[in-house]
């Protein structure tokens, strides 16, 4: 079967040919519809983040997916079922994370996760995974179930900073998502649909006129450039920011980020930049930090409850948004246009099969 993989000393993707795999004991063969792209492949193929699997050459990519099941195996699936693979998979055997149902709080060495780290991903025509760590969503979200991935990202994340507010009468009004790229887009998109948010803003680095700034503003949000305003400096611009959920990679966002909240408001820090050295005011940001209550959560992976919390949001985000979000499937055999790295894609993804309603 064909599949979509990065080889190792390569930074571009290309179709090579591997064996359909089989389902183990407690597997289930998943027939693949489609498959999702977004930074962090972008950060595989460049080489910054990610591994290969243990004694290969390449990796297969893909880790926003959505198929249809094709062999049961035993287990309590149906042929047919609409299902959402999680991402990360015990490396040698269960681990208390996996044992506990959260893969995503698992420290470095102990998960691999499928297309990034250690072990193949999605992209491919078949995918086997446990049942257990299958997602089940209803028919109707097949064509765009490769969204529910990076929405239980910020489901979780969200989880996480809210849960560092609870220990006092916490009520956000404002809220900033720091990147205009498809993890930030359907975040904003969230705080908008679902929080009852009075105002929040994106900040970018694009001049308009710009697709992203589009659809930031048909959301009712207002587009900041950072280019402009600083990110440090929006308390200054417009008002310290209840929520701050950078989504950039880009790594002075996590200090700005301090200065940028108000008071007992909190930040959720998503990127995954790699080594950049700069200078900060290290003693200023520690008072900031300590005076006004700010809480900083660092984020990663999702688990199974944050997939199901996922399929729920998915069905409450407006159809023009999301229309004007994904701006492209591509089949097999122009698979490459999915990776396109331009200010006119803003999310996309891979068409394995279609998708026939039963
Ligand atoms: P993406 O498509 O590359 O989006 C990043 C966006 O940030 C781009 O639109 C970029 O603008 C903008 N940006 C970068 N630096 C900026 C700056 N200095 N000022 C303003 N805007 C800036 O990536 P993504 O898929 O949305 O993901 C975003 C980040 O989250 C990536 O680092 C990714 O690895 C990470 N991520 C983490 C998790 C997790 O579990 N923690 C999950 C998914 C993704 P331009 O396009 O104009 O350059
Ligand atoms: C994926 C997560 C993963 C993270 C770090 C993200 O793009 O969506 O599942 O944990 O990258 O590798
Ligand atoms: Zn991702």
């Amino acid at each position: 079967m064909d599949a979509i993989a990065v080889r190792e000393g390569e930074h571009e993707p290309s179709v090579i040919d591997v064996p359909r795999p089989k389902p183990g004991a407690g597997e289930v063969l998943v027939r693949t519809l489609r498959v999702g792209v977004d930074g962090t492949d972008r950060e595989v193929l460049e080489g910054g983040h990610g591994e290969f699997p243990e004694g290969e050459d390449y990796l297969i990519l893909g880790h926003e997916a959505v198929g249809v099941v094709e062999d049961t195996n035993g287990t309590d699936y149906e042929e047919g079922d609409i299902v959402v693979p999680t991402v990360r998979r015990p490396p040698n055997g269960p681990n208390e994370y996996f044992e506990r149902g959260e893969p995503d709080m698992a420290p470095e060495g102990q998960y691999h996760e499928r297309g990034i780290v250690g072990a193949h991903g999605f992209m491919a025509e078949y995918f086997t995974s446990p049942a257990e760590y299958l997602v089940r969503i209803p028919d109707g979200q097949a064509p765009l179930g490769f969204l529910i991935e990076p929405i239980s990202i910020t489901e979780k994340a969200l989880e996480h900073a809210y849960a560092s507010r609870s220990a006092f009468e916490w009520n956000p009004e404002s809220a900033v998502v720091l990147g205009n790229g498809s993890l930030g887009l359907l975040t904003l998109a969230m705080l908008v649909t679902t929080h009852p948010f009075e105002r929040t803003y994106c900040v970018g680095r694009r001049d308009r006129p710009d697709p992203t700034i589009d659809v930031i503003e048909e959301l009712g949000a207002t587009y900041v450039d950072s280019r402009e305003t600083p990110v440090d400096e929006l308390p200054e611009a417009y008002e310290g920011m209840d929520l701050v959920y950078e989504a950039t990679g880009y790594a002075k966002h996590a200090f700005q980020t301090i200065d940028a909240l108000a008071p007992n408001g909190v930040g959720a820090l998503l990127g995954v930049p790699g080594p950049w050295e700069f200078e900060i005011d290290g003693g200023k940001l520690h008072e900031e930090f300590v005076l006004h209550n700010k809480a900083l959560v660092g984020s990663v992976n999702s688990h199974v409850g944050h997939f199901e919390a996922a399929s729920d949001t998915l069905a409450s985000l407006p159809e023009s948004f999301l229309d004007a979000l994904v701006t492209g499937v591509y089949g097999t055999s122009e698979w490459e246009r999915a990776f396109a790295d331009d200010d006119t894609t803003i999310k996309t993804a891979v068409e394995f099969a279609t998708y026939e309603e039963r």
